[in-house]
Formats: C-alpha cells, sequence, structure tokens
C-alpha cells in the first residue's frame, strides 16, 4: 500500500540558501597537496590546479569553499605562505612538514576558478586578534597600510575579496592547539571580532562553537552583537582513531534526530532573541569522522607508521557506500527544512579523505555522495514547502553504541522554483531490503522524471576501475491525478514534476 505524500506548494517553508552545500577542504592528507595542488601534473592547469577535479567542483556548482582548516589552522600563520619566499613549516596539528607552497593566494586563485565564495578560518589556537585582523587587511583593503600593499607587490592589485571569516576551529577542544576556556574564547573572539571589523566592517563573522549550552551562552553573551554566523561540526560514525566503517544499518541509526544540533543551537539563539541576526554555519559535516590516529588525542604516536601512514586508510573508496549517499541525502533535506536559520553547510571535505572527490594520479572517482550533491543542487528546487505523509513507516536499526534506535524508513522534501513553475521532491527509502511505494496526488498533470540514485546492494561503491554507484533517468511522460513511485531499496531519488 503505498504512503500518501500530500505537498502543498502555496505553504513555503523558507528560501533555502545554496551555501547549503558548501565544502571544506583543509591542509590534510592529500587534500592540497598531491590533492588539487600538483603544479607540474599532466592534468593540472598553469597554476598548478588539477583540471579534472576543478571540474567537478564546478560541476556540482560548489557555493562556498571553507579552508585552511580544521584543527591545521590553530598553530598556522598565514605570512608564511604568501609572497615569493615560502618557507616550509611543521605543521603541529597534523606533525607534518607543509611546504607553504599554497596559501591565500593560491586559495583565493582556486576559489575564482571553481566560481566559490571564499571562507576563511583564522588561527584563534596560538594566533591573536591582530594576526587574524592582518589577514584581512592582506585580502580586503584597497592599498591602505603595509599588508594591502604586500598584496599588490605579491601581483594582486585587486582586493581579493574574502567576505566570511570564521574566528578559529574546535577551540572548545581539548585536542585543538591552543584550546580555550568558555571565558577566554568569549574575550577572544570579541576582540578579535572588533579588530577585524576595524578593517571590513562588511566582513561576515562566525565562530567556532557547539551545542553545549555553557559554551555557547557565553559566547554569544559576550559577543552575540559582533557575530553573523555561529559554527557547528559533527561528524556521526566516529573512527579517528580505529578505522571501523559502521555497517549500512548502524549507519542509519545515526539519521535519527539528525538535525539535533541546530535545534538545540537554535533555541540558544532563540532564548538570547539573536536568531533573527545569527545563522548557523554547519561548517564541517559527513557521516563518518576522519581517520588520524595518534594525533587527536593527548597521546601522540611516535614514528610514521602510527600516526601518518593510517591516513591512508581514509582513501579506501569501499567505505562510501549508498549508507553515505542516503545519510548524505537525509542530512540536505533536514538542513533544507531548517534553512529559516541554517545558511551555510560546508560537507567535510570535498576531496580525498572522507570527500565526496576522490584523486589519482590518472584521474578522479566520484563517490556515492558526490552524485547526492549533483542531484540537490542540479535538481532541487530553492523553495522549501509544505510536505506531509499520510503515515509515517519506520524500520528499527541498531546503533553502534549496542541499542535499537526506531527511524522513518522514508525521508521527504519538497522544493519549488523562485525562478520557474513545478516541484521537485527529495525522496529517500532508508529500508535496506524493501520497496517503498510513495502516492503524490497531482493538483494539474504534470510531465515527471525521477532520477535515482543507487548501486546494486547497500554496499555498492565507486572505485577506480569498478562504477557500482549511478544515477538512473526514468521518464514518466504526462502524469495526471496522482503518481504512484516505488522508491527502491537503500535508495535517493529526486521526483521531477514540471
Ligand atoms: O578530523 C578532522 C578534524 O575534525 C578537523 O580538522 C577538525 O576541525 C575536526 O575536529
Amino acid at each position: 500500500m503505498p504512503v500518501t505524500v500530500h505537498i502543498n506548494p502555496e505553504r513555503r517553508i523558507g528560501v533555502r540558501s545554496e551555501m547549503l552545500y558548501g565544502h571544506f577542504i583543509e591542509h590534510f592528507h592529500r587534500q592540497i597537496y598531491d590533492g588539487i595542488f600538483q603544479p607540474g601534473h599532466p592534468l593540472s592547469d598553469e597554476d598548478g590546479f588539477r583540471t579534472d577535479i576543478l571540474e567537478a567542483m564546478r560541476r556540482i556548482r560548489v557555493p562556498i569553499l571553507r579552508w585552511p582548516g580544521g584543527c591545521f589552522v590553530s598553530a598556522y600563520h598565514w605570512k608564511d605562505a604568501v609572497g615569493p619566499q615560502r618557507n616550509p613549516m611543521f605543521d603541529k596539528a597534523w606533525r607534518v612538514e607543509d611546504p607553504n607552497s599554497f596559501g591565500t593566494d593560491e586559495y583565493v586563485a582556486l576559489c575564482r576558478k571553481i566560481g566559490c565564495e571564499p571562507y576563511i578560518c583564522t588561527n584563534a589556537g596560538t594566533g591573536s586578534a591582530e594576526e587574524m585582523s592582518d589577514w584581512v587587511e592582506y585580502c580586503n583593503l584597497e592599498n591602505e597600510g603595509k599588508y594591502a600593499k604586500w598584496r599588490i607587490a605579491n601581483g594582486h592589485k585587486e582586493p581579493h575579496a574574502v567576505h566570511y571569516w570564521s574566528i578559529g576551529n574546535e577551540n572548545y577542544g581539548f585536542w585543538e592547539i591552543g584550546a580555550k576556556s568558555a571565558e577566554e574564547w568569549g574575550r577572544l573572539v570579541l576582540e578579535s571580532a572588533k579588530m577585524i571589523s576595524h578593517v571590513d566592517p562588511t566582513a561576515e563573522l562566525s565562530a567556532a562553537a557547539l551545542s553545549d549550552p555553557a559554551w555557547n551562552m557565553n559566547l554569544l553573551m559576550h559577543c552575540g552583537k559582533h557575530l553573523d554566523w555561529i559554527s557547528i561540526h559533527e561528524y556521526w560514525d566516529m573512527m579517528p582513531e580505529k578505522n571501523e566503517p559502521s555497517s549500512y544499518e548502524k549507519c542509519m541509526a545515526f539519521t535519527d534526530r539528525i538535525d539535533h544540533s541546530v535545534h538545540e543551537v537554535r533555541g540558544m539563539l532563540a532564548a538570547l532573541k539573536l536568531d533573527g541576526k545569527i545563522k548557523i554555519a554547519f561548517d564541517e559535516w559527513n557521516l563518518r569522522s576522519w581517520h588520524h590516529p595518534n594525533v587527536h588525542t593527548i597521546r601522540q604516536g611516535v614514528g610514521k607508521e602510527s600516526y601518518v601512514t593510517p591516513r591512508d586508510k581514509n582513501d579506501i573508496n569501499s567505505t562510501y557506500t549508498m549508507a553515505d549517499a542516503v545519510f548524505t541525502a537525509c542530512f540536505l533535506n533536514a538542513m533544507n527544512r531548517n534553512c529559516d536559520i541554517v545558511g551555510m553547510a560546508n560537507f567535510a571535505p570535498i576531496l580525498n579523505t572522507r570527500g565526496c572527490i576522490y584523486s589519482h594520479d590518472k584521474g578522479i572517482v566520484l563517490r556515492s555522495t558526490y552524485h547526492v550533491f549533483d542531484l540537490f543542487v542540479n535538481h532541487m528546487g530553492d523553495t522549501v514547502v509544505d510536505l506531509w505523509q499520510t503515515e509515517k513507516r519506520t524500520m528499527d536499526v541498531p546503533h553502534k553504541q549496542g541499542h535499537i534506535v526506531t527511524v522513518d524508513t522514508l525521508d521527504l522534501l519538497a522544493t519549488t522554483f523562485s525562478d520557474r513553475p513545478g516541484m521537485a521532491v527529495s525522496a529517500v527509502n532508508k529500508d535496506p531490503d524493501a520497496a517503498h511505494a510513495i502516492r503524490i496526488p497531482l493538483a494539474a498533470p504534470a510531465n515527471v522524471t525521477v532520477l535515482t540514485l543507487n548501486g546494486d546492494s547497500k554496499d555498492a561503491y565507486n572505485d577506480v576501475d569498478h562504477d557500482g554507484v549511478t544515477v538512473k533517468e526514468t521518464k514518466l511522460g504526462l502524469c495526471e491525478g496522482e503518481l504512484v513511485i516505488s522508491l527502491e531499496p537503500h535508495s535517493v531519488n529526486v521526483i521531477e514534476i514540471r
């Protein structure tokens, strides 16, 4: 029996920012070096960027790219990586040498080639309010002062016009270099925000936060009036120390209350009457945490085989299955539903590690999550409208911690387009085994196309010589009265109703 799905296109939930489909790239493993930035590689352009990777990033219309970290940034000094003389530095976060050949100017050039907004995360670990505001001078002042003049001398006459800035990364965490107490954090963010605003009052400022009331309330009470965004991060399948990816069923358990952090932060913003002023930047998220044993802890590994070599396990493409695609679609549905307060979300990261694009010496692999972004960016609408189901199908799945979780089997989102007629519905079937049919009453005859992302099993994946996950297009033609569509097990679907 199909589940009846009612859609009211007249009842608008909100217009989502395209920045919900943002991304993040960090100086970690093969994201920058041996990743997007490979000067002299046969597939690289005159500026050293891999053209195959750039093309893939353009296809999912990356709207904003957060850089350079992440933990990396908390001991990073941007002045070491601009100008003709680049001295290698020891990256104290990830304990490798960084050649500093990729710095601010290369990053801004990358963003221009992709066609995305730059979003710079500053060093609030070992850095200072002055170092942050000097960085804004370098990027955004016309020619006043030594930093703008330095940028000009480095060959960039026009300002870089970096509009989005984050003060700090996860400075609340014991693992972060230069971690701060809530009180210290409030003070540093306040002084940093003041200095940045004195340089560029049009810059939009975010600060690292988490959905912990004590930390957030202190931050917001100290400097809510200086902030435009509050930054939160979340990874669900945690494996920094042991690379043991959860099964499909356990990943479905993580979809339970997938937007709990958003609701918690929304409540704090509302309590302080800041919910009309400050938006949430969910600027690091991914089903899978990154694998980097013996560094993100107090105990540091000795010998590169204990803390560097294991990072290659992030590159195992068979890890990224339909579980990752289904989870990612559920997360993006949830962010669309909360688009009144979530203005940005950044998949962490875009390239290699746990990213949606994997690169190797001869080319790239588009992992299952890449195709979810392709479907949402290129086929879903910008206006979220009301949708309700006449019944909720549920399924019980095992949680990684050993208990059983009951989750909705279907995850549905309806959208319209502000620039053209029609609707697009994202329809996710989480069931690992069974198809589920939905029935959508049609107010008027419409041409319908169904795009289905799936593989031949819940564990299907893409790899260098293996296309296990694809998007299938089914044209249903002109439909009248109602639509009945069977959603395949473990599938992500976009139903275009025009
Ligand atoms: O695992 C990668 C790290 O996750 C990022 O560098 C940091 O921001 C988060 O803790």
